[in-house]
């Protein structure tokens, strides 16, 4: 009796397992969309999974299962293999590293299930892995930094730089195309450079340990993100230097803070990545049950806000 029960349970369970026999509910026209969020390390990223939630809940033929992998690979993989498990309709994760990802995205494609890439791309050898990229241009926004302190003159300067997180997209390509820039220009130096975790308490730490080294050389800080920048600024301010001022800072996100740190003269430019992905995000997933194809990239188009605009763009901003 008891073999025949653990027999019943297993052949339940393998039923369960079997795409299209649950989660998808594909026989009501629901789809279901397996999102697996990086975490809510910025006022970014909780805008972020603010509109991709947000617009989940308006389209009535969307069910979303969210998972938050507290900044975690480890939680991606997990979640995502649950997913699979599921049979969810169509995978979307926003990858915390760019690496690592490769056998579990095998797995979801061997189970016939697409791939979104949301905000971050990941370095694998087969492109086919995933379906679609959609975010930001990353080392354009590095780019970008570069270019505003040139613009203003800021070519004779010692510079410090907050990264992002440790082998993340944004770290990478922003220190990339920051670099790329100031290369043709000898008198702008970076002389301390590490990461603050996209964080504003990291932001703060790491600003401190600049300043302990090297207060008195620092003309001006690059920051990866606007939390780690705020951070930074309230460093500058307890060791008694003007941010914004005696220290000028450049950043990338454009989130409200930002702007409010700017109208105040502490922050001078910010570099803009729109975290309002969800439409676009549920367009592709909605073409993809449909059958129709999508661009493999779908780039975001970005600004730049220097401090005299703030006032004015402060109302307009929806982040
Ligand atoms: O991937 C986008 C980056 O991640 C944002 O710049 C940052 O604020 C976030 O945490």
């Amino acid at each position: 009796m008891k073999k025949i029960i653990n027999t019943a349970i297993v052949i339940l369970a393998t039923i369960l397992l079997l795409p299209g026999c649950t989660g998808s509910d594909k026989d009501d026209g629901t789809i279901t969309v397996g999102f697996s969020q990086i975490g809510a390390e910025s006022a970014w990223r909780v805008a972020n999974t603010e509109s991709i939630r947000s617009e989940a809940a308006k389209r009535p033929n969307i069910k979303l299962i969210f998972s938050d992998a507290q900044q975690k690979q480890e939680n991606q993989i997990k979640a995502i293999r649950n997913f699979i498990a599921q049979g969810v309709d169509v995978i979307a994760f926003s990858p915390v590293v760019e690496t690592g990802f490769e056998a579990v995205l095998r797995e979801a494609k061997d189970a016939g299930i697409p791939v979104i890439l949301i905000d971050r791309a990941v370095d694998v050898q087969d492109d086919s892995l995933w379906v679609t990229f959609m975010g930001s241009d990353f080392v354009e926004e590095g780019r970008r930094a570069a270019r505003w302190l040139i613009e203003k003159g800021y070519t004779n300067v010692k510079i410090v730089e907050l990264q992002g997180t440790v082998g993340s997209a944004p770290a990478i390509d922003r220190k990339k195309g920051f670099e790329e820039v100031i290369k043709d220009h000898p008198g702008m130096v970076v002389i301390k450079s590490q990461s603050g975790n996209f964080t504003r308490s990291g932001g703060k730490e790491i600003m401190e340990a600049f300043l302990k080294t090297d207060g008195k050389e620092i003309n001006v800080l690059f920051s990866h993100n606007d939390d780690m920048a705020i951070g930074a600024i309230q460093a500058i301010e307890e060791y008694g230097l003007a941010p914004g001022k005696d220290i000028i800072i450049v950043s990338i996100d454009a989130v409200r803070g930002a702007f409010e740190a700017m109208i105040e003269g502490k922050l001078n430019c910010t570099v803009e990545c729109s975290p309002l992905l969800g439409p676009q995000m549920f367009d592709a997933v909605e073409a993809l049950a449909k059958g129709e194809s999508i661009p493999k990239k779908i780039v975001t188009e970005e600004g730049v806000f220097p401090q005299e605009t703030a006032a004015e763009a402060i109302g307009s901003r929806k982040y």
